[in-house]
């Protein structure tokens, strides 16, 4: 089967799951921060290389108070589970996003998993976390511009692949494969650039919902596309 190297993931539906049940949103999201382990090893099991998540994005700072507290609080949490896990699993954790929102706290933990993961070597986790694209590429150009003007780099040698190298992303393959859970069927400004290219699957099951089998059934998926890139 041809595996995508790097598959990207849009975590949504926590909050619907939960309210099927009758449970308050955050219970969602606990039970849908516990899956991201479980489909971490599943994808490692099927000889993925990258996984990157979408787990919290400029725009979710809208939500109520409670809401964004609790979903700071159970990435704290998973990130303390994960410096107990990265070893076993051989999982590198890296963070994309602009991290400078976020507590000081929050940070360090960021740091030291970072850090300590780094000499792992099975599947390279990338989360994002207070993560736009136009944000992302906002900021990217900003550092361009100033680069520019210090005199670091020329205006004529900016090119896609110079421009990439000021993304958060600059240490990733592109993304081969974009699943979204949930029914939704949009980018939620999630990695414009970097999925240009990418396969997109759309599945209705929630993210709590989404098993080691529904992942299988999307990589088969993936496998009888035929990717182009604009040749024939
Ligand atoms: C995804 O689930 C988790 C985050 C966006 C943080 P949602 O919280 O968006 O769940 P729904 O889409 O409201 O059901
Ligand atoms: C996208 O999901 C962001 C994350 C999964 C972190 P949302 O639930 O926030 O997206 P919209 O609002 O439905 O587009
Ligand atoms: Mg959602």
């Amino acid at each position: 089967m041809n595996v995508p190297e790097h598959i990207a993931i849009i975590l949504d539906g926590n909050g619907r799951w939960a309210k099927a049940k009758g449970m308050p949103r955050t219970y969602g999201h606990t039970v849908g921060a516990k899956n991201v382990e479980t489909i971490c090893r599943a994808a490692h099991d099927l000889g993925v290389k990258y996984v990157t998540m979408y787990a919290f994005s400029t725009e979710n700072w809208s939500r109520p108070d409670d809401e964004v507290k609790a979903l700071m609080k159970l990435l704290g949490e998973y990130i303390k589970t994960c410096m107990r896990t990265a070893k076993k699993d051989n999982l590198r954790v890296r963070f994309i996003g602009d991290l400078t929102k976020l507590d000081d706290k929050l940070r360090k933990a960021i740091d030291e998993l970072t850090e300590y993961s780094s000499q792992f070597t099975g599947l390279t986790l990338t989360i994002a976390i207070n993560y736009g694209s136009r944000d992302e590429m906002t900021r990217a150009i900003r550092k361009v511009a100033s680069d520019v003007k210090d005199g670091k780099i020329e205006v004529e040698s900016i090119d896609e692949s110079l421009f990439g190298t000021y993304l958060d992303t600059k240490d990733i393959p592109d993304p081969d494969f974009m699943i979204r859970t949930s029914g939704e069927q949009r980018l939620s400004n999630y990695l414009l650039w970097q999925l240009a290219y990418a396969e997109f699957y759309f599945t209705p099951v929630a993210w709590p919902d989404f098993s080691p089998e529904e992942l299988k059934k999307a990589v088969e998926e993936y496998d009888k596309r035929n990717r182009r890139f604009g040749g024939i």
